[in-house]
């Protein structure tokens, strides 16, 4: 429980109001209370049972929308991998976003500001993307519904790309990039059924590079809007 003798709201930042909503949502809360603390002088009584998940609570995808708009700075890779693990997503939620096209995965932005910026991608059986880095910036990605290959690479100046490893994520599951991390992301053309993927990007994807198997040759590769991971 936490006792505080003034208007918080004037006080904390984003990130705060959104662990204030939730119990379990509480990695961030320590530092919020010591900032206030040292700036206001609040009573503020913080007991051990705060980081238990409180019965009906809950961070929807709008809450999510919110942390992400309120942020001042680059959210860490790990930051971003607790938010979208804290997420409880509806697919109603996500229906003003959805939506796929023949040809190549369609990508829809939900937000995006200085700091970050989050898309709900769709994916038909046997969409993927280039094998890409995403130059400079890390992300995460959370599989909503279906079935998600992801395969990483190697890069050598010399020798060019290489294979690393391969895995397979379904709904529920989380995987993230770090820089300078080469992947290629796809829904197989085998699961049989349509991908829908949330993908959370700090900073805000600019010029990708893309690579080829076997090659040193790397290009340069601006996504359009919308059009490319
Ligand atoms: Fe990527």
């Amino acid at each position: 429980m936490i006792l505080v003798a003034a208007n918080l709201d004037s006080q904390v930042s984003g990130e705060y109001k959104a662990n204030r909503e939730c119990g379990a949502r509480t990695r961030w809360l320590p530092q919020a209370v010591s900032v206030i603390w040292q700036e206001v002088t609040l009573a503020v009584q913080l007991h051990s049972d705060e980081t238990a998940a409180e019965p009906g609570c809950s961070f929807s995808f709008k809450d999510l929308t919110d942390a992400l708009n309120a942020r001042t700075s680059i959210p860490s890779l790990p930051e971003l991998n607790e938010l979208m693990e804290r997420a409880k997503i509806s697919s109603a939620e996500l229906r003003p976003y959805l939506g796929f096209k023949t040809g190549n995965y369609s990508r829809h932005r939900v937000m995006k500001n200085e700091f970050v910026e989050m898309l709900v991608l769709c994916w038909k059986p046997g969409q993927r993307t280039p094998i890409h880095d995403h130059n400079g910036s890390h992300g995460t990605v959370f599989i909503h519904d279906g079935i998600l290959w992801e395969t990483t690479f190697d890069y050598d100046t010399v020798t060019g790309l290489a294979y690393r490893a391969h895995r397979e994520l379904r709904g529920g599951g989380l995987t993230g990039s770090e820089v300078p991390d080469i992947h290629q992301l796809g829904n197989p053309d085998v699961s049989g059924r349509d991908l829908i993927t949330i993908h959370i990007y700090a900073p805000p994807l600019g010029v990708l590079k893309t690579y080829k198997l076997g090659s040193s040759t790397i290009d340069l590769y601006t996504p359009a809007d919308p059009d490319f991971l």
